[in-house]
């Protein structure tokens, strides 16, 4: 699952300053395919009008049970449509009454019809959220099955300096996701590589190669959201590590060995999908190499560096599954087949690189898995995130035959 498409989130909006976020939410769930109901209190009515709900979430707000619904019970048709439901920002007033049970307005008489994922966003003054009767009601609401976002800690707009902040609209849109998207990977601890490393020839220069690491951190992210616990080691590059997931940066191909091979007894699954470079200068220079004019050439010389994958498919015992990528600019099948059985892998994703709209840099992939039993599947292009989950369900579908 890589976003909401088709998904019906009912969304319940109480009386907080940071009721404002709310409008950037309903934004980013539309974004993602999802249909949103929306649910309002009057405390929260004040600080944002039901008009801008409407108008971005193409729905009726519910704000009144006694509201004219033209034969329909609006607050629980919404209920019963929607595949998950979030009260963002949650008061401490509907806090204890969602744990108490009560119904005494339209959106707690709402959510009390929910049968979905309810995910509550606390947000308040920081000694409100403290308090030890708040917390008691969260912790009720959590044995009862409900998901607890906590609030960040910050600045609040009451003065106070600590926990009580609702995260940003993209984080509770993140973990709706998650929430959402089947745990079939819980228990599993999976061990991923993303992006260049990043060999220094002096320093200000270096020598790399085109990885964006996109490919890599969308594994990382779907095996996150489905449950996994996922270390990620990463070179350098300009995406934002993964929500819940553990990250690792490093620079140099030295680094990521070090990183990727120290991790590696406590992974279940190791998905190497970094652009390691090959080659590194002999030696590392301390001050600037100098441009010397009359000299129109310079020779740098490489030496190879370790081969990361191998030496894991040297190390990896027998209830390890490890993945490699093959990046080829000619003979896909055959080198990635190569490099199946020279390196000792379970499987092997093999990319053509050098071409628009796959390998590197760009937002989609064309893939082909080879398993080391010599059957292959071709994928076609598709976005990145896509290929991920459809990477998992295939390694999942050979650890469950296996198990
Ligand atoms: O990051 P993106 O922009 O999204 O691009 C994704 C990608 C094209 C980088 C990715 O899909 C990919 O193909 N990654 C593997 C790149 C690569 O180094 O391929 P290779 O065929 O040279 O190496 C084979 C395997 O050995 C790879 O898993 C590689 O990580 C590993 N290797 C290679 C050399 C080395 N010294 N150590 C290694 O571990």
């Amino acid at each position: 699952m890589t976003g909401l498409n088709g998904k019906q989130i009912l969304l319940g909006i109480t009386g907080g300053i940071a009721a404002y976020k709310a409008v950037e939410l309903v934004r980013l769930l539309k974004k993602a395919g999802a249909g949103v109901d929306v649910a309002m209190t009057d405390a929260a009515l004040r600080f944002v009008g039901k008009t801008t709900f409407e108008v971005l979430s193409e729905n009726p707000v519910i704000t009144d049970l006694w509201e004219d619904s033209h034969g329909s019970v609006a607050h629980i048709d919404a209920a019963a449509r929607c595949d998950a439901a979030v009260i963002a920002p949650a008061t401490a007033n509907c806090i204890a009454k969602l744990a108490q049970g009560m119904a005494d307005d339209a959106l707690t008489t709402t959510f009390l019809a929910v049968t979905a994922p309810i995910m509550i966003c606390p947000s308040m003054n920081t000694h409100m959220y403290e308090n030890i009767r708040v917390q008691r009601n969260l912790d009720l609401l959590e044995k009862d099955g409900v998901y607890i976002l906590d609030p960040d800690a910050g600045d609040l707009a009451c003065k106070t300096v600590g926990p009580g902040r609702l995260p940003d609209p993209w984080f509770i849109a993140d973990r709706i996701i998650r929430m959402l998207c089947p745990k079939d990977f819980a228990g599993r601890q999976v061990l991923v590589s993303a992006g260049p490393t990043l060999e220094p020839i002096d320093p200000v220069r270096y020598v790399s190669n085109h990885s964006s690491g996109k490919m890599g951190y969308a594994i990382a992210k779907a095996a996150e959201m489905r449950g996994a616990a996922v270390t990620l080691v990463t070179g350098p590059v300009c995406l934002d590590p993964p929500v819940g997931v553990d990250t690792i940066c490093v620079q140099t191909c030295q680094e990521m060995a070090d990183a990727m091979l120290s991790k590696m007894d406590g992974a279940d699954i190791i998905i190497q999908v970094a652009a390691v470079a090959d080659f590194r200068p002999d030696r590392q220079e301390t001050l600037k190499i100098k441009k010397i004019s009359d000299q129109d050439r310079m020779t740098l010389t490489m030496v190879q560096n370790p081969d990361i994958l191998q030496q894991m498919g040297e190390k990896k015992r027998q209830d390890q599954f490890l993945v490699g990528f093959a990046a080829e600019t000619h003979d896909l099948a055959a080198n990635a087949v190569k490099k199946i059985q020279k390196k000792n892998l379970d499987m092997i994703a093999a990319n053509l690189v050098g071409v628009r709209d796959s390998g590197f840099k760009a937002d989609t992939n064309q893939v082909t898995v080879f398993m080391k039993d010599g059957s292959q599947t071709d994928i076609p292009l598709m976005d990145k995130k896509a290929v991920a989950h459809i990477l998992l369900d295939t390694i999942l579908t050979r650890l469950k035959r296996t198990s």
